[in-house]
């Protein structure tokens, strides 16, 4: 039986690119992200390619109810879940201190720490006793080498944070 993983943020960078190493071992993905029409691109072209199923999922992570919503409606088949790739995020806020802008912090918290605790929440219970959780955020090449481990060996029953998102 095939393998699924929810990855969140995959419209780009390296959520798009894990979901493309993912498909092509033969994972089913769970796509998400707040734009929708990336969301159709890339599940049309991985399932064109690969022989997996994909369900993209259109919502926003700083918005408890959609994501709490969205993971209550997913459709039964998709309920079970082997990974969650919490990583969707982004990076505001990098002035000095005193020149920063509150709403970037705000968006930040909203969205890195405050998503990703929403998103693992309305999860876990769909995985716990049998799965893994990968908090991933981290430069590239040491993502792309996480990444390949986790079709590998990553053990079960694992809560793999290998560079964890600040605040987290
Ligand atoms: N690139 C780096 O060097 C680096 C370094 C440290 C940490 N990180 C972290 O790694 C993660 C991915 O980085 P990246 O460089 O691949 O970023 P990216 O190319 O900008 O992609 C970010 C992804 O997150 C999604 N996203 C952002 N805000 C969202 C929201 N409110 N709700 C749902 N989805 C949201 C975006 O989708 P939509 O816009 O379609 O919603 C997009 O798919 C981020 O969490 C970032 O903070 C990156």
């Amino acid at each position: 039986m095939k393998k699924t993983i929810l990855i969140t943020g995959a419209t780009a960078g390296f959520g798009k690119a894990t979901a493309e190493l993912f498909a092509a071992s033969g994972w089913n993905c769970i796509i998400t992200g707040r734009r929708k029409d990336r969301l159709t691109q890339l599940a049309a072209a991985l399932t064109a390619q690969h022989s997996i199923e994909v369900l993209p999922l259109c919502f926003d992570v700083q918005n408890r109810k959609e994501v709490f919503d969205v993971i209550e409606q997913l459709p039964a088949q998709w309920k079970t879940i082997d990974v969650l790739l919490n990583n969707a995020g982004l990076a505001l806020g990098r002035d000095s201190f005193e020149a920063a802008n509150l709403d970037d912090w705000e968006t930040m918290i909203d969205t890195n720490l405050k998503g990703l605790m929403y998103v693992t929440k309305a999860v876990l219970p769909l995985m716990i006793e049998k799965n893994r959780v990968i908090s991933l955020i981290l430069v590239q090449p040491l993502a792309k080498k996480c990444i390949r481990t986790a079709t590998d060996t990553v053990p079960p029953n694992t809560l793999w944070t290998p560079f964890p998102k600040p605040c987290v």
